[in-house]
């Protein structure tokens, strides 16, 4: 891996406030491994933690004994999306691993919207899309490439397991920070800012582009594909190789013939599946049906 663990935002505390003994950070790991798939190895104590600590202390309670017991009953299953959220590590940022977007657009989009297919049914799937950023490239990205693209079929799938994220996503309002590495005419060309604000808001022709649902992708899947790209990027290193491999052969049989998948920088799926095959850096081609074992 180039990059700091994926995990090491958390900030670092103390386990000073509450005491978190062998059997409680055994208890809550497995949980959260069983409803998410996520891996918490005792190399993220110190997150697990961290983020609990403010669970603990918002629903008043002094210790993570009483937290792991609210778990173990009936009544905890509402605070088991809380547990949820608070484990995701929602990193993300616009046009993150830019050479991606540079293939959607030099590549993708030229195939997809060729004058021949007017009226052909064209998907993107952003599967994690944390807190909006990555979907909001895609569609400027296509937007800028095809200027009639309101009258094309073309839609994206944004989904992700952490119920905050998708609240946020859907208003596409972001600060002047985060906004920073979108390139300025894009920025001017498809997000507003409202008198006397500091955030900048999508414009309405950008939203539309974008569906955003909550889905954890250990569960059903409610969509028939087929996409013809799918943006899985920075969510499989949370996953074990047994977890990694099933959502990524499901995956496959939603992705179009020619269709591609996009990975993160320190994701290498040729480990996991020959499903895909590396076409470019971390961008991958489906393979087709008859050459998979
Ligand atoms: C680091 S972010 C990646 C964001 C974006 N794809 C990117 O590369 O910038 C990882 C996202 O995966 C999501 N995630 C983790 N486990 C998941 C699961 N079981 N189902 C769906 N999303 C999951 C998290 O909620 C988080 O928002």
């Amino acid at each position: 891996m180039t990059q700091p663990d994926p995990a090491s935002d958390a900030p670092i505390e103390r386990e000073t406030e509450f005491p978190l003994s062998r059997k409680e950070f055994d208890f809550l790991a497995a949980l959260v491994y069983e409803q998410t798939g996520i891996v918490l190895g005792e190399n993220k104590r110190n997150l697990l933690y961290s983020r609990l600590a403010r669970r603990i202390r918002a629903l008043r309670m002094n210790s993570f004994r009483e937290y792991c017991d609210l778990l173990g009953t009936p009544e905890g299953a509402s605070e088991m999306p809380q547990l949820i959220n608070a484990v995701t590590t929602n990193l993300t940022k616009f046009f993150r691993e830019n050479h991606h977007f540079e293939h959607l657009r030099s590549v993708v989009i030229p195939a997809l919207f060729a004058p021949g297919r007017r009226g052909a049914r064209i998907r993107i799937w952003s599967a994690g899309c944390s807190s909006g950023q990555e979907p909001f490239s895609i569609a400027m990205t296509l937007a800028a490439a095809v200027p009639d693209l309101a009258s094309w079929n073309c839609r994206i799938l944004a989904t992700d397991l952490d119920s905050n994220m998708i609240a946020r996503c859907s208003a596409g309002r972001y600060n002047e920070k985060e906004t920073e590495s979108i390139p300025t005419d894009l920025r001017k060309k498809y997000m507003e800012r409202e008198r006397g604000e500091s955030h900048l808001t999508f414009s309405t022709a950008i939203r539309k582009l974008i569906t955003f649902k909550q889905l954890n992708l250990l569960d059903r899947w409610p969509m028939t594909g087929p996409f013809d790209a799918v943006f899985f990027r920075n969510v499989l290193i949370y996953f074990d190789v047994e977890t990694q491999r099933q959502i990524l052969n499901r995956m496959y049989g939603l992705i179009a013939p020619e269709g591609f998948l996009y990975a993160g920088h320190s994701e290498n799926l040729s480990r996991v599946t020959d499903h895909f095959s590396l076409i470019g850096q971390t961008i991958y081609h489906r393979v087709p049906t008859e050459r998979v074992s």
